[in-house]
């Protein structure tokens, strides 16, 4: 084990993200190893993950075909050029991935993280009506407390205050729809809440006019509200959204970085919803984290736009770099077929009722206000301490760390997302560890 004593003085240089460096480096909470549902600490403490890394590492860590698929491709060929180059695995994931979206979604673009697939996505979407002649179609339109990552792009249609208001005032020609989710109404409640969609929806209507359709050229939706603290919306939200948006010329963009590959027991939100949307974002579970990935996934509308009309040279002005990096794209074959061979989209269809019986038993603890669950990902509403946004929350979530489990706090909410291969054992551990923490918290 790493010596604690020499570790502490060196914390000082990495200023991590989304952390309270302060308070974090005064109580460190230092992985130094992960294997399966396990991460080990430094202090060689066993830490049962019940958030799937970061949403990301759903088959659970250091799967043997993940790693060998890296270490091989390390060794065969540690990186291309993606411009004007390729290689032969790159052009298989595209496929293996398109072939799990409905309809035509049937081109990948690949990018390195989930900020970058929602710019890249965005872009898409305004250069696809200038390349029909509908240039004028350049707003964007979100939702409150909508997360879409840390690209300036993604924080313009984003909707959680702290992440923009530091940041001046980001894309002009945003809009944000109405939080699809009313606590008064629908707290505790199990799946989807049943209120009429179009009480959250018909704002998009009015803004439609207000804005006229003709300016506008996308509307960007996490189909479950991740960060914010998971939030299922109505029955046929979707459904109705993609109506509306469909009439209007305006095209759909899923943010599927977290329901992408099994968090809802289905490949994707698209698929289970029902809905066929012009775009995609993915990122996280596409090759179980091990090495950096994103994509968008667009359909053929989208790509043939670009293709045919364009007469020589690029077509689409945008790429990254590591774009198709071989490490990513090697261990993303590795995780999609494990994904299939080992049933694991089967396994949250499977447990999902159990787990959902499991979070809910939390209802009538202290603290907790609400309970919210969709296939294998839940949210809690803990109390507010007074005017401390979050500070309970928090609390919570340092307590059920110190009961051996990892979850997640934002606000004043708990997510719980476990590997999407726990069983009824791992599933009763993370809720007894959360349990046990709102019993001690004050
Ligand atoms: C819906 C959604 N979009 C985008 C992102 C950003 O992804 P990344 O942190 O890989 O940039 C996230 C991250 O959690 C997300 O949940």
């Amino acid at each position: 084990m790493t010596d604690m004593s020499k570790m502490n003085n060196r914390l000082d240089a990495f200023w991590m993200p989304f952390t309270p460096n302060a308070a974090f480096k005064a109580n460190p909470r230092l992985m130094q190893f992960a294997s399966g549902f396990y991460y080990t600490t430094t202090e060689g403490r066993q830490i049962l993950d019940g958030f799937s890394g970061l949403w990301c590492s759903g088959i659970g860590h250091g799967h043997p075909k993940i790693t060998e698929a890296i270490q091989k491709q390390a060794a065969e060929m540690d990186y291309s050029s993606p411009f004007n180059f390729g290689h032969p695995k790159a052009f298989e994931l595209a496929e293996v991935i398109a072939n799990q979206f409905p309809g035509d979604l049937d081109h990948v673009f690949f990018t390195n993280s989930g900020s970058e697939s929602v710019d890249t996505a965005l872009k898409m979407a305004i250069g696809y009506h200038r390349m029909r002649g509908e240039g004028s179609r350049t707003r964007l339109i979100g939702r409150v407390n909508g997360y879409h990552g840390v690209g300036f792009g993604g924080i313009s249609v984003g909707g959680m205050v702290n992440n923009r208001k530091f940041f001046g005032s980001l894309l002009p020609g945003t809009d944000h729809m109405p939080f699809p989710y009313d606590p008064t109404v629908s707290a505790f409640t199990r799946g989807e809440p049943t209120e009429d969609p179009m009480k959250y929806l018909a704002e998009l209507e009015t803004m439609i006019t207000l804005h006229d359709p003709s300016t506008i050229a996308a509307v960007i939706v996490e189909p479950v509200v991740g960060s914010a603290g998971m939030f299922v919306p109505p029955k046929g939200y979707l459904k109705r959204l993609r109506d509306i948006t469909k009439k209007h010329g305006i095209l759909l963009i899923c943010d599927e970085v977290i329901t992408g590959f099994g968090r809802l027991g289905t490949p994707n939100a698209a698929t289970y919803f029902g809905v066929e949307p012009d775009i995609i974002t993915l990122a996280k579970g596409i090759n179980n984290a091990a090495v950096p990935m994103g994509a968008v996934v667009a359909g053929k509308h989208v790509y043939d736009a670009f293709i045919n009309g364009t007469q020589a040279g690029v077509e689409f002005f945008h790429g990254y770099t590591y774009s198709a990096h071989p490490l990513a794209v090697a261990s993303g074959l590795a995780a999609q077929a494990v994904y299939k061979e080992e049933g694991v989209y089967e396994n949250v269809q499977a447990k999902a009722a159990y787990f959902e019986e499991a979070v809910h038993s939390l209802k009538g603890e202290p603290f907790v206000e609400d309970v919210r669950n969709i296939g294998f990902a839940a949210g809690l509403t803990i109390t507010q301490d007074g005017d401390k946004i979050g500070a309970r929350a928090a609390a919570v979530f340092q307590a059920t760390y110190d009961n051996g489990v990892m979850v997640r706090a934002n606000g004043n909410t708990i997510a719980i997302a476990p590997i999407l291969t726990s069983t009824e054992v791992e599933i009763d551990r993370i809720v007894d560890a959360v349990k046990k923490a709102v019993n001690t918290v004050s």
